[in-house]
């Protein structure tokens, strides 16, 4: 039936034929036109955008290059260290396949981190974008488990000792801890085992998690439309005639160009770094993962690569005395939470939930609170969509309150992705305590500063020299 139904494609040239059999067997013109040629993006897109559309080239580059890899690489605790290595060595191409992956990498927390931030500043998590947001950070941590699998691979030093360091945190959990540990490391140590089953994560369970939740996400990002810099609803201002937003234009070609061009000045920079400076002063590449794994010498210090470092500042701060700053922290906050709500219920469950937090904070190891304080400030994230209370969406409208809180955050979370790089000394663990008392407050106070700041109103369109 839909076979008769379907009228030919034209303007494709000598391709009109091809396209209309093929048109009337599958949805591709519609695709097209849904996803591109008459997706209607806001005209105000501005640098923060380009992110996108480069996460989406960073993650086709880093399969690419990792299919590649995997041909000549040998998941074998006697033979990977040496593996790569000879792909760096003997492999036609091999080393420029190897740098694109590990820039690859360093390059795809960059992107990613400056996406983010994009969000930040123009309220893109806020209603009716929740699950695109949602869909992201479990593209972020889904990034995270890759990053840390892939890590052990080369078998050198760092990836040894971080993996240890990694997983023995499980080992910290109450109850389960030691029986989790070992079931993640599949021996008592990081061993052959370990790398096996990293290696299957890496490079399939993982990716494949990705590819289906970066299709969640744009498939949501699609259904609702795009936010933009002004923070403004483009959907709500539609042409009268044609039905599109008044400050729309087609994705295709105005965005497909805008990125093109994104693309090859971010191609530039990449090639800088990766023929120039691949190692990148041991950040993207350190400098003791060039020492076979030696389960038998520990490191004097060992740090994770710089995306993870401000988490693991996060987990270094929790100190014994930490948890008393913790403990106040905790009782302020209940008696705001009480103060705020009306609900006795709630009230109550707030008591509760206080009460057995506080006998946690006491009797069980400071080193576990690390491990939950960690945890909790990647997960903290999720939750942006109901704690932002602000008026307006976007960082153009909000006040020097907003602006404030959202500078300190960003300084806060430089300095502990800093001092995550460095060897513990009772100044930098002091710094690393404030800086972690700043990013959870920045979310914590979120509900009640975004509703004392000063906004101003949000225009009515969408604000771009030469538009209207
Ligand atoms: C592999 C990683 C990712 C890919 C390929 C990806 C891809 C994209 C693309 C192509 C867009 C539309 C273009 C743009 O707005 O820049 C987009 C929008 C968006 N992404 Fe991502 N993304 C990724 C990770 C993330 C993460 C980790 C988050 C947040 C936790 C996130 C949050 C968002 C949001 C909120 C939007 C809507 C932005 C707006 O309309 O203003 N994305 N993403």
């Amino acid at each position: 039936m839909a076979v008769a139904e379907k009228q030919p494609v034209t303007g494709a040239g000598p391709f009109n034929g091809l396209l209309t059999w093929v048109d009337q067997r599958f949805p591709l013109v519609q695709l097209w036109r849904e996803h591109l040629a008459e997706y209607y993006a806001p005209k105000n897109f501005n640098f923060w955008y380009y992110f996108g559309s480069l996460a989406l080239l960073v993650l086709v580059l880093q399969i690419v290059t990792g299919i590649l890899l995997t041909m000549h690489y040998k998941p074998d605790a006697a033979q990977a260290f040496a593996s790569v290595e000879y792909i760096m060595r003997d492999v036609p191409g091999g080393w420029l396949i190897r740098y694109m992956h590990s820039t690859g990498a360093s390059a795809f927390f960059i992107v990613v981190y400056l996406h983010m931030f994009r969000g930040l500043m123009y309220g893109s998590y806020r209603k009716p974008r929740e699950l695109i947001w949602i869909f992201g950070m479990l593209i972020y941590l889904s990034l995270m488990a890759e990053a840390f699998f892939g890590y052990l691979l080369p078998w050198g030093q760092m990836s040894y000792w971080g993996a240890q360091v990694i997983v023995n945190l499980f080992d910290a959990i109450p109850l389960i801890g030691p029986d989790l540990a070992l079931w993640i490391r599949g021996d008592y140590v990081v061993s052959d085992a370990t790398l096996n089953r990293f290696f299957s994560f890496h490079v399939i369970a993982i990716p494949l998690v990705l590819l289906g939740l970066v299709a969640a996400h744009i498939m949501a990002l699609h259904e609702v439309g795009s936010n933009n810099p002004d923070g403004v609803e483009i959907k709500k201002n539609l042409d009268p005639k044609t039905g599109h937003p008044v400050d729309g234009i087609p994705f295709h070609p105005y965005y497909t160009v805008k990125d093109t061009l994104g693309a090859v000045v971010f191609l530039i920079v990449f090639c800088v770094i990766m023929f120039f400076m691949p190692e990148f002063g041991g950040y993207f590449l350190e400098y003791n993962n060039y020492i076979p794994a030696d389960p038998l010498k520990t490191p004097p210090h060992i740090a994770p690569v710089w995306y993870f470092t401000p988490y693991y500042s996060i987990l270094r701060a929790t100190t014994e005395n930490f948890m008393w700053v913790l403990a106040a922290g905790l009782i302020a906050y209940s008696a705001m939470v009480i103060a705020a709500v009306k609900i006795n219920a709630v009230r109550i469950a707030v008591v509760v939930i206080a009460a057995l937090l506080l006998v946690g904070f006491f009797t069980l190891d400071p080193k576990v609170w690390g491990v939950v304080l960690m945890g909790a400030a990647v997960l903290i994230f999720f939750g942006l969509p109901w704690l932002d209370q602000s008026p307006v969406r976007s960082i153009r409208y909000k006040g020097w309150l907003v602006k404030g809180a959202l500078a300190l955050f960003v300084v806060a979370f430089f300095i502990l992705g800093y001092l995550g790089t460095q060897t513990v000394t009772e100044g930098r663990t002091l710094m690393a305590q404030v800086c972690t008392l700043i990013y959870f407050v920045f979310f914590l106070l979120m509900p009640w500063y975004t509703r004392m700041d000063k906004t101003r109103p949000e225009p009515a369109r969408v604000t771009w020299q030469g538009a209207h």
